[in-house]
């Protein structure tokens, strides 16, 4: 049975499908089975971030709607890593027994699943953060992203998700800009969140011009070791915060 996470944020563009993706590449690498599903209706972008966007034909509304077998549905972005596209258009009437079943398809088959929310705690995140085991709230360095990390913690939490099962991740963490007082530090973000540290993941330009040229950012890179790190601690190991 998949671990299912839902990565969902307050704040729109912090990073979330760009974690989305890393991890599952970093987890896939560790022979692990990743099914990533972009939860962004209308606003699909997994699809271009793993160069795939070419191949989609169809997308979960389809397997949703009995249109698509479930297994049609998907893309290989490699032997471990399958992509389940966004439909482009909103899935009105969405309710959370379909997801609950569209999981259901695929869970047998792969170590974990994430769900790439948008931005927010509207309708289609409640619906994703229901159905999985974790969430997992991405946030910027600054007092809005942070504030808007503590609502949406809170909104999950009303929702019925406990407490234990919300993880945070910071993103773009610039150590410099700390230094000079421009961004928050770690303890300052857990402060204003409440939100247990999974990771941090480096302000790193390739991660920006890896998406636009498809090709992946250096296995050297201090970005690319955060992944792994964040990734082996969903695996379970006890790893130290690398900044
Ligand atoms: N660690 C990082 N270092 C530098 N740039 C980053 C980093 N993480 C994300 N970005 C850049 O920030 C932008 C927004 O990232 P992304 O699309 O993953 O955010 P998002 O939260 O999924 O946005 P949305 O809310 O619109 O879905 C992209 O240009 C991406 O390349
Ligand atoms: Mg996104």
């Amino acid at each position: 049975m998949a671990k299912i996470f839902t990565v969902a944020s307050g704040k729109g563009g912090v990073g979330k499908s760009t974690f989305c993706t890393n991890i599952a590449i970093s987890l896939g690498e560790s022979g692990k089975n990743v099914l990533l599903i972009d939860g962004d209706a209308e606003l699909r972008s997994l699809d271009l971030l793993l160069g795939v966007d070419e191949m989609v034909l169809y997308d979960w509304s389809d397997v949703i709607k009995n249109r698509c077998d479930s297994d049609k549905a998907r893309l290989f972005y490699n032997e471990n890593v399958q992509l389940l596209p966004a439909p482009i258009e909103y899935p009105e009437n969405l309710t959370y027994e379909d997801f609950k079943s569209l999981l259901s398809h695929y869970s047998e088959n792969y170590d974990y699943i994430f769900i790439d929310a948008p931005a927010g705690v509207g309708e289609l995140p409640q619906i994703y953060a229901k159905c999985s085991d974790t969430c997992i709230i991405v946030a910027t360095a600054d007092e809005i992203s942070a504030r808007s990390a503590l609502i949406t913690g809170n909104k999950l939490i009303k929702l019925g998700i406990k407490e234990e099962n919300l993880r945070l991740i910071i993103n773009r963490f610039d150590k410099k800009a700390v230094k000079q007082g421009k961004l928050l530090n770690i303890d300052e973000i857990i402060d204003k969140t409440y939100i247990r540290l999974l990771g941090i993941i480096p302000e790193e330009k390739n991660l920006m011009y890896a998406s636009v040229s498809e090709k992946r950012i250096s296995q050297y890179s201090d970005a690319k070791i955060a992944f792994s790190n964040v990734a082996g601690r969903i695996l379970g190991k006890e790893i130290e915060l690398y900044l």
